[in-house]
């Protein structure tokens, strides 16, 4: 039977259907990539926020009208969306024929072969266990030069307003031979860059080893490839970690360090685990160790008893960093977590746009000033493909994360690095001219 599949949310939910899709071809499903040819369409959801919901069952009345069309047609909701709702998208959406959460994807298999005998499934058993470390994810949707290798599973810190614990439950760290195993596949197939992630990669711990010291291992076993990571917690980010970055060169130099507010009140109302002064002091750190780092975060404005105080010390913080880019979102208040049983969703939605709209117009600013510095500098760049504009040029991210864009020169080809000098740039690129070498 042919499968296709559409993946929403983070980079967690990519990997997931990079999982599912070596499932269900090992036991002899075919992928295929348009949706016509499709006997199967499964969708991979989030539900961080509401709008990243309402996008699915978008999508999922449009695969509906497919099924007007071609009745014999499954469709198959999986991911956090699936956990969260388990039946009732069953009896929400009449379309759907099978629910599969994201610890019960070894099953899948089996559960479309009942599916298509006729009966309706839903399978969202969470695990303490489940790493899937046994499964070579099949890489589908790549540009064959950088992929993203899953280091845990779940999370377990609570953030009062999220609803990740409870959709991808505790927290399970892979083993590293599964992970130096998966990384040297890539290698064998001219990989060239690898993002270890995890909601808190520095909480991994596998028997004796940490973070950092996985960091250390996979760095020292493949010093060709480029290591990035992602993501960071401020309450857990240790000075080992920041030493292991510091002393491998072909460890990315680039923290994505979420703050979501600069308020105290907030961040304890949020159950983050950390001050302002604490966040701080470790972002002194890191600059003092990684002295040309490059820094995000996320940040989340408008949650419950935010006051125009607490928001101007959201921008003040951002300024004081001085962050190289971010993800900025209005608060979104999912049921079942801390903050929507015991807090008020009280700041109106009006006064949530107009906050959101002063983070991002500050981080423009602060994204600027932060390209504005790059000009001048040389970068090693990796190239990833041709920019998204024109074919005579090519793109590729220098360490720091940042996109360069660069004319094509005789004999470079995508997977190289290359030395990049910046001239320019725009709201969204650097724009530089490569150094013969
Ligand atoms: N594990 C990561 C974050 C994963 S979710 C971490 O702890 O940083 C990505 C981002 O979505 C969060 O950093 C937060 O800014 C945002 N987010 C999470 N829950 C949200 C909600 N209920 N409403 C709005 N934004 C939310
Ligand atoms: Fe959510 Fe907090 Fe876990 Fe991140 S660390 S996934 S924000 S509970
Ligand atoms: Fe969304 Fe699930 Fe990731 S809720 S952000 S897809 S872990």
């Amino acid at each position: 039977m042919k499968f296709y599949i559409e993946t929403y949310g983070c980079q967690m939910n990519v990997a997931d259907s990079e999982v599912v899709t070596a499932i269900l071809q090992k036991h002899g499903y075919i992928l295929v990539n348009n949706i016509d040819e499709a006997e199967i369409i499964l969708v991979n959801t989030c539900s961080i926020r509401e709008n990243a919901e309402t996008r699915v069952r978008g999508r999922i009345k449009v695969f509906q009208q497919i099924k007007k069309q071609k009745q014999q047609i499954k469709i198959g909701v999986l991911g956090c969306m699936a956990e969260r709702l388990k039946d009732q998208l069953l009896e929400q959406e009449v379309a759907v024929d099978l629910v599969v959460g994201p610890d019960s994807y070894k099953k899948l298999p089996y559960i479309i072969d009942n599916v298509v005998s006729g009966s309706k499934k839903v399978e969202t058993e969470l695990s303490k266990e489940e790493t899937y470390e046994d499964i070579l994810p099949y890489r589908y949707e790549t540009n064959g030069i950088s992929a993203f290798v899953s280091i845990t599973r779940g999370c377990q810190n609570y953030c009062s307003y999220c609803i990740v614990p409870y959709v991808r439950g505790v927290e399970r760290s892979r083993s590293p031979e599964s992970i130096i195993n998966e990384i040297r596949e890539l290698k064998n197939n001219q990989y060239k860059e690898v993002t270890l992630i995890g909601q808190n990669v520095d909480s991994y711990l596998y028997k004796d080893i940490s973070f950092s010291q996985l960091l250390k291992i996979v760095a020292q076993e493949f010093p060709n490839i480029r290591i990035r990571f992602s993501t960071n917690h401020p309450k857990d980010m240790s000075n080992s970690l920041l030493e292991v970055m510091a002393t491998y060169p072909n460890i990315c130099k680039h923290v994505h360090l979420p703050v979501q507010s600069g308020s105290n009140k907030m961040l304890q109302l949020m159950n983050r685990g950390y001050t302002r002064e604490q966040y701080l002091k470790l972002i002194e750190n890191i600059r003092k160790n990684i002295p040309d780092v490059a820094i995000s975060t996320d940040i989340m404005v408008g949650f419950c008893d935010e006051n125009e105080d607490d928001h101007r010390q959201t921008l003040s913080l951002m300024k004081e960093v001085g962050y190289d880019f971010a993800f900025m979102f209005k608060y979104s208040e999912r049921s079942g977590t801390y903050a929507a049983k015991y807090l008020k969703d009280n700041v109106p939605e009006k006064e949530k746009i107009r906050r959101l709209n002063e983070v991002i117009a500050l981080q423009n600013e602060l994204s600027y000033k932060s390209k504005q510095q790059d000009v001048g500098k040389t970068f090693e760049v990796l190239v990833e493909g041709y920019s998204k504009k024109s074919k005579k040029q090519l793109m590729g991210r220098n360490s720091q994360n940042k996109v360069i864009v660069f004319d094509v020169m005789d004999n470079v080809i995508f997977g190289d690095f290359v030395k990049v000098n910046v001239e320019s740039f725009t709201s969204a690129t650097l724009i530089g001219k490569m150094i013969k070498s």
